[in-house]
């Protein structure tokens, strides 16, 4: 898989992406990251990027020319499965989300910032808005970051136990178990006696308990 990345701060993917499994993925060859600096593609003397908001009001708005251009010479190359735009009012990321992405070859994905991009990228580049939750941030960097560690993750060869991404939270209908390791005891709290039975059947059941148990918990809250 390769996803390309559209930000006025490139910086900040840096060391998010350069480390541990997402840096594993990339040694691997399994995906290829780009980060694009839109301010490259400004085409103004002063590489302004951003303009007030036609009909006034509060904020700046990111200009449609730096962000087509990128997207049209990332678009020569190769064809694009899906042009993300990383917005507040986007499709909710959730786990089938995440699988569905997972398969795709080639991805884009353009970080919003300031008031927002101009509607018309929105209307006619872009193929997909995804929100990673209901509340705003200061850009779609972070958000950015989110999505492609949930979906990359997911691509076979990616994590070493790739039945660890099946097991996950979300990934069936329930969430996981909780989990336990050494000490058996710190500080007086107890690792539950089943785990240490060595009895997988009565370990299976009572992991399986568990699960139903934080489902059910989990669904009750957000009701
Ligand atoms: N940009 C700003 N807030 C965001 C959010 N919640 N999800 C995706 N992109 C964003």
């Amino acid at each position: 898989m390769r996803v390309d990345i559209l930000t006025l701060f490139p910086g900040m993917f840096e060391g998010f992406l350069n480390q541990s499994i997402l840096k594993r993925a990339q040694t691997k060859g399994i995906v290829e990251l780009h980060i694009h600096d839109l301010r490259n593609y400004s085409q103004d003397k002063h590489k302004n990027v951003d303009d007030y908001a036609f009909g006034g009001g509060a904020g700046m708005v990111m200009m449609a020319e730096p962000i087509v251009l990128c997207i049209e010479e990332l678009c020569a190359e190769r064809s694009y499965d899906e042009i993300i735009f990383m917005s507040p009012d986007g499709e909710l990321l959730n786990q089938a989300m995440a699988n569905q992405l997972s398969l795709k070859n080639n991805l884009i994905m353009i970080c919003g910032r300031y008031k927002g991009i101009d509607q018309r990228v929105r209307d006619h580049w872009v193929s997909m808005e995804i929100s990673i939750g209901e509340y705003v941030l200061t850009g779609g960097e972070l958000a950015a970051a989110v999505v492609s560690d949930a979906i990359i993750r997911l691509i076979p060869g990616v994590l070493s136990d790739e039945s660890s991404a099946l097991s996950d939270s979300f990934q069936g209908e329930l969430l996981d178990a909780p989990v336990y390791t050494r000490p058996e005891n710190f500080r007086g709290h107890i690792v539950p006696e089943v785990l240490l039975s060595g009895d997988h059947k009565k370990i299976d059941e009572w992991r399986y308990e568990q699960s139903l148990k934080k489902s059910e918990r989990h669904k009750q809250a957000e009701e």
